[in-house]
């Protein structure tokens, strides 16, 4: 079965295809498909958002989809970034700005600065909605480290774990991270409703 994952971010197309590769469902990136929609994330919860990525790529293509959506809670800032981990320092905000950004946040509260990344993932095909989630706890520290993985990664340490995330190798990130949680939970429950 094709499954199309509805996301433009090309780390996660790599992780995702990598934990579907040992099932007969194939992952098709929306770059594959010549596709460059950007859906506006205004929902208030992961769970929205995943769903307005998935439902606007479904009313296009009439294909079974599968979305994540996913953000970095840190306790001591009332759970922000949250929702709007992408675009913390703005719009435009590259990766290093929003980790600038919440470092500076961070930097009169004490040290551990307890946080998590959530990963919220959903499949819709037009009838069923199957949504499941992933968590990874860890803490922030207050430099960035390593040049792996993407956004958080670098300020962001995984609970029994010396590097960053963006110090582990990408099998290491993907055997314990949000997504592969969340995902992983999801191909199972899609292998035993579609015999993946
Ligand atoms: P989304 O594409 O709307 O789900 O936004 C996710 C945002 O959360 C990303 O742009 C990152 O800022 C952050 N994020 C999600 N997953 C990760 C991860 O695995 N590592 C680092 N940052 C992440």
């Amino acid at each position: 079965m094709k499954i199309i994952f509805a996301s433009q971010n090309q780390g996660k197309v790599k992780e995702i295809k990598d934990i579907f590769s040992d099932t007969s469902f194939e992952i098709i990136s929306l770059y594959e498909l010549g596709n460059n929609i950007d859906v506006e994330e205004t929902g208030k919860t992961f769970s929205e958002n995943a769903f307005l990525k998935a439902k606007a790529v479904y009313d296009i293509y009439k294909e079974p989809v599968i979305s994540d959506d996913s953000g970095l809670v840190i306790e001591q800032l009332d759970g922000r970034p949250g929702v709007i981990s992408a675009r913390y320092a703005g719009e435009k905000a590259t990766y290093r700005d929003n980790n600038l950004k919440v470092l500076s946040e961070l930097k009169d509260f004490p040290e551990p600065h307890k946080a998590k990344f959530v990963s919220l993932a959903l499949f819709f095909d037009g009838k069923n909605r199957i949504e499941v989630e992933g968590e990874l706890q860890g803490i922030i520290i207050m430099e960035e480290r390593g040049s792996g993985g993407f956004g958080y990664d670098p300020i962001f340490i995984p609970g029994g774990y010396e590097q960053t995330i963006a110090q582990l190798s990408f099998e290491e990130k993907n055997r314990i991270s949000h997504r592969a949680k969340s995902f992983q939970k999801l191909k199972e429950i899609l292998t035993g409703r579609f015999s993946g």
